[in-house]
C-alpha cells in the first residue's frame, strides 16, 4: 500500500511517499481500517522536526497522522462493536497517513453519516481537546464564563461550538478573518489579540482555555477569577503565576477515547457542530499540507484525502 514515511527528522523535504506493506490483524482487538481521509495535526510536524522527542518519542522511518476516517476491512476476532463495511473514525496517535491502518476499538467511533470522511477526520481531535479541556478537566456548567484563546484555530473553532451548545458563556480571542468566523460560531465577544488588550476587556472567568501558548500566555492570568482555572493544550503554564492569582494552571494532554468523542459526535449528527475543513491535499502531497499548517493562519482543519 501507499503511506507517507520519513527517515530522519528535519523540513517538509524528508516527508517521502513510500510503498510499504499493507499492515494486517495482528490481535484479537485490531481493527484493520481503509483510509478514506487523515487530519494533519500541528503535533505532525512538531514530531516531523524532532520537537517532540522528549515528551513524546517516536521512531524512524515514521509514518505521521494521529487520526483517520475510513472504512472497516477485516477485524480481530474480540470485535464485536465494528464490523466489516462500518464507515468509522479513528484515532491511531501515528500511521494514519497511509491507504490502510490498524485501530483500537476504544479509539474508533462510528462516522456521523451527515458529514464526509474529510470533516469526520477533521472532527476527531477537535471534539476531544474540546471534551477534555472544557467539561472532563475544566467540569464547566451552563452560566459560567469561558474564554478560549486562538478561538478561530481547528480545536479552538470547535471548542466554541460545544461551549455555546453547553450554554457557557464565551469569550474568544482571534485575528484576521478568524475574528468574523468565531463570531459566526456563536461566540459571546471577541478580541482581537493582534490589537486589543486582553486584560483591559476581560475579567473573572471560570476557565481560560488556551489553544495558543506562547509568551501571551502569562497575561492570561489577570483574567481568571479566584479559585478559576487555565488550561493549556499548548504549553506549560508557569506556577509562580497560578500562585500569584490563586488559580489552578496546567498542561492538559486531551483524552482522545471513543467515550470522549461521544457528546461532540451527538451534536455532529444532529447537525449542531459545523466542520471546518479549510484544504484537501492528496497523500502525495503530505509535505505541502504539512506546510501549510505549521505556517499557521488557516482558521480549520488541512485534511488529505486518500483512496
Ligand atoms: N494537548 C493536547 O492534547 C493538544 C491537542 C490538540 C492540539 N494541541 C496543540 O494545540 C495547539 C492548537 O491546535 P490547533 O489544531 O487548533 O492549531 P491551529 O489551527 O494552528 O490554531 C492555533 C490558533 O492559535 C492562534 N494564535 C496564535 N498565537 C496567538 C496569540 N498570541 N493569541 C491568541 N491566539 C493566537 C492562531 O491564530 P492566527 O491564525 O491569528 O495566527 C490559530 O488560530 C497546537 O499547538 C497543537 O499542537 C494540543
Amino acid at each position: 500500500m501507499k503511506a507517507i514515511q520519513y527517515k530522519d527528522f528535519g523540513n517538509s523535504d524528508v516527508i517521502a511517499l513510500v510503498e510499504v506493506p499493507k499492515p494486517t490483524i495482528q490481535t484479537p482487538d485490531d481493527i484493520l481500517i481503509q483510509v478514506k481521509a487523515a487530519s494533519v495535526n500541528p503535533l505532525d510536524f512538531k514530531i516531523r522536526m524532532g520537537y517532540m522527542q522528549k515528551m513524546r518519542p517516536v521512531q524512524l522511518p515514521f509514518t505521521p497522522g494521529l487520526d483517520a476516517a475510513g472504512i472497516v476491512v477485516a477485524v480481530g476476532e474480540n470485535v464485536e462493536s465494528f464490523k466489516i463495511g462500518d464507515e468509522v473514525i479513528a484515532i491511531t496517535m501515528a500511521n494514519a497517513y497511509a491507504e490502510y491502518v490498524i485501530a483500537n476499538p476504544n479509539f474508533v467511533s462510528f462516522k456521523p453519516q451527515n458529514i464526509s470522511f474529510e470533516e469526520a477526520t477533521a472532527f476527531a481531535v477537535n471534539i476531544g481537546t474540546a471534551e477534555s479541556i472544557l467539561f472532563a478537566e475544566g467540569k464547566l456548567q451552563a452560566g459560567q464564563k469561558v474564554l478560549i484563546q486562538g478561538a478561530a484555530g481547528a480545536v479552538g473553532a470547535t471548542m466554541v461550538q460545544m461551549a455555546k451548545h453547553a450554554g457557557l458563556y464565551v469569550v474568544a480571542t482571534a485575528s484576521g478573518q478568524g475574528i468574523d468566523l468565531v463570531k459566526s460560531l456563536g461566540a459571546d465577544e471577541v478580541i482581537d489579540y493582534k490589537t486589543q488588550d486582553v486584560t483591559m476587556l476581560v475579567k473573572d472567568v471560570d476557565l481560560v482555555a488556551d489553544c495558543a501558548g506562547g509568551p501571551s500566555q502569562d497575561k492570561l492570568f489577570e483574567v481568571i477569577k479566584k479559585g478559576g482555572k487555565l488550561l493549556s493544550i499548548a504549553g506549560l503554564p508557569s506556577q509562580e503565576l497560578a500562585q500569584q492569582y490563586q488559580v489552578e494552571a496546567r498542561f492538559v494532554s486531551s483524552n482522545l477515547s471513543a467515550k470522549s468523542l461521544e457528546n461532540g459526535l451527538k451534536l455532529v449528527k444532529e447537525g449542531n457542530l459545523k466542520g471546518l475543513v479549510t484544504k484537501t491535499f492528496s497523500l502525495a502531497e503530505a509535505a505541502q499540507a504539512q506546510d501549510m499548517v505549521a505556517k499557521g493562519g488557516v482558521n480549520g482543519k488541512v485534511v488529505l484525502t486518500i483512496g
